[in-house]
């Protein structure tokens, strides 16, 4: 390193530090050498690891030590302080890990530890062919997870994407704002793949199952066998049944594909008309706004994200977006697009050279309808994800579980519940007998404001309010009958671990 370049912020670790300075459940970020190194003590212990998240960077500093974990900040991966191990999504790799020496009631960071953790199962009779319907989250977490374990068998994962799985949060936040380059979206490069003998087949649509010979048909007319089926088939966006929805300049978002079809048309675009005020129409409505495009917002609702977040949020969402420029028509609906004119139902003509339909998406149930699985809107699975066919398990987007936090089966769209339910389904598989007790969460970001979500709400009797809201610091508890259902915050991060936290005990206790 250059004399005049930075050195890592924080003490050198390696010079001693004084126990008494790190409470317990504390931490402390300082550097090695170059590296930025966390010190966290539990008890008389004290680990030193990676400072940064292994998902997108967040300061794990800023998190919550739980026993011998350390919960990310930002979107709530958590890690083994003692091996490293990424052991919530949505981080699925390892932090660095450090030798650690005490003496003379201080704390000496040594040399970098380089051993594997030990895979966690070994189970006796693990299947010989896995095959994984669907590239997305849920179907990656699931094949990853798989490898991580040690599983020697066979792993298949088909998709009908022609891309390998994608960071999908990303294709309607900075990837569409033009402020990530394309080598940050897929999860892993191509040789992922083949050194850990996943056989990924692209471009491949699976059109049935036949649950009593275990196979399923591909459209080419192939069939592939299984032992165990994972369906992780996601969802797909809903299409607007109105004329002129199929023109070109009128895109939806869920693939790669998709989200490079509007970067490319907003490359000469100069108005846009999102249709929808969901997370996915907001987040597409601020990446173009930073793209200096006029964007209106049409949706039949009264304020933006107020189902899901209330009226307060939904104001704030509304106002935060017409700070950037966005213009609302709410309480509106489109009726038709004819040709760069997209038509109200109030009477109002907007102009628009690109239109974005995000009206909400409907999972992808028509796989699992066919082979005689329980459907009630989603795919019925138990607490270890198994579809009625014990063989047949299902994660992510098109699965409804037994929710235990609420105690209902619930279904959500959202990343990090796909990728942990594929890591849950994986270890099932394996034959182990993994719950998937996790407690939802989502996040979502609007130009620089984030918005964390934990839990699951449907509906409340009452709304508290902690923070001030307009000042983008804030945390908002859902709550029925005195309990909290779930949180939302702006910029509390911690509280918003804590309060996962607090339901995950709430469950045990
Ligand atoms: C633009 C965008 C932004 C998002 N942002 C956020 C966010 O900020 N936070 C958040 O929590 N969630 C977000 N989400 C939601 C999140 O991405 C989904 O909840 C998640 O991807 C669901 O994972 P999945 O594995 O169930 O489905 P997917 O990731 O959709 O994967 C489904 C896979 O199945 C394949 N497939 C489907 N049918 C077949 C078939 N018959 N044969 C072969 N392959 C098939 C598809 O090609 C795809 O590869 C976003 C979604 C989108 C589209
Ligand atoms: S940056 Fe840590 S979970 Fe996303």
């Amino acid at each position: 390193m250059a004399e005049d370049q930075a050195k890592p912020a924080g003490p050198d670790l390696t010079q001693g530090i004084s126990l008494s300075e790190l409470a317990d459940g504390g931490m402390l970020a300082g550097h090695v050498g170059e590296e930025e190194v966390l010190l966290a003590r539990l008890g008389t212990e004290v680990f030193a690891v990676g400072a940064h998240c292994s998902h997108y960077h967040g300061p794990l500093a800023e998190g919550l030590v739980v026993g011998d974990t350390v919960r990310c900040p930002w979107h709530h991966a958590c890690f083994s302080l003692r091996t490293g191990e990424a052991l919530r999504a949505p981080a699925l790799s390892a932090i660095d890990c450090w030798a650690v020496e005490q003496r003379g009631g201080k704390v000496f960071v040594k040399d970098k530890r380089s051993e594997k953790p030990a895979p966690r199962y070994r189970p006796a009779a693990a299947p010989d062919r896995i095959v994984i319907v669907g590239g997305g989250a849920a179907g990656f977490a699931a094949a990853e997870m798989l490898r991580r374990e040690d599983y020697r068998g066979s792993i298949v994962m088909l998709s009908n994407d022609d891309a390998a799985p994608v960071d999908r949060p990303n294709l309607s936040k900075d990837y569409l704002a033009g402020t990530a380059p394309e080598e940050w979206i897929p999860l892993r490069g191509d040789d992922f793949y083949s050194d850990n003998g996943i056989e990924l087949r692209l471009k491949t649509n699976v059109t049935g199952i036949d649950p009593r010979a275990r196979e399923v048909a591909l459209g080419d007319g192939g069939k592939v066998a299984y032992d165990r089926l994972l369906l992780a088939t996601g969802a797909e966006p809903v299409r607007l049944p109105i004329p002129g929805a199929d023109q070109p300049h009128v895109h939806t978002l869920r693939s790669l594909a998709d989200s490079r079809a509007i970067v490319e048309r907003a490359k000469t675009a100069r108005r846009a008309v999102v249709i929808g005020a969901s997370f996915i129409g907001l987040e597409v409505a601020a990446a173009l706004r930073a793209r200096g495009i006029e964007v209106h917002v049409v949706a039949p609702e009264k304020r933006p994200m107020e189902r899901i977040l209330g009226v307060e949020m939904g104001d704030f969402v509304r106002a935060l977006h017409e700070g950037h420029g966005v213009v609302f028509h709410l309480e509106d609906t489109a009726s038709a697009i004819d040709g760069k004119q997209v038509k109200l139902k109030s009477g109002g003509t907007l102009e628009a050279d690109l239109v974005v339909v995000g009206v909400g998406v409907r999972p992808r149930l028509d796989l699992a309808e066919r082979a005689g699985l329980a459907i009630d809107r989603g795919l019925i699975v138990d607490a270890y994800l198994a579809t009625k066919a014990p063989e047949i398990f299902a994660a992510g987007d098109i699965a409804r579980w037994p929710d235990p936090h609420t105690g209902q089966a619930i279904r959500v769209e959202h990343w990090v519940v796909a990728e942990r339910q594929g890591q849950a389904a994986a270890l099932n598989m394996l034959g182990l007998r993994e719950k998937f007790e996790a407690v939802p969460f989502f996040w979502s970001q609007h130009y620089d404001i984030p918005i964390n979500y934990v839990g699951h709400a449907e509906k409340w009797d009452d709304l508290a309010i902690e923070g001030d809201i307009a000042g983008k610091d804030c945390l908002v508890r859902y709550k029925l009958g005195g309990r909290t259902l779930a949180v939302a915050s702006i910029f509390r991060d911690v509280a918003n671990l804590q309060a996962e936290l607090a339901m995950e005990r709430d469950m045990a206790a």
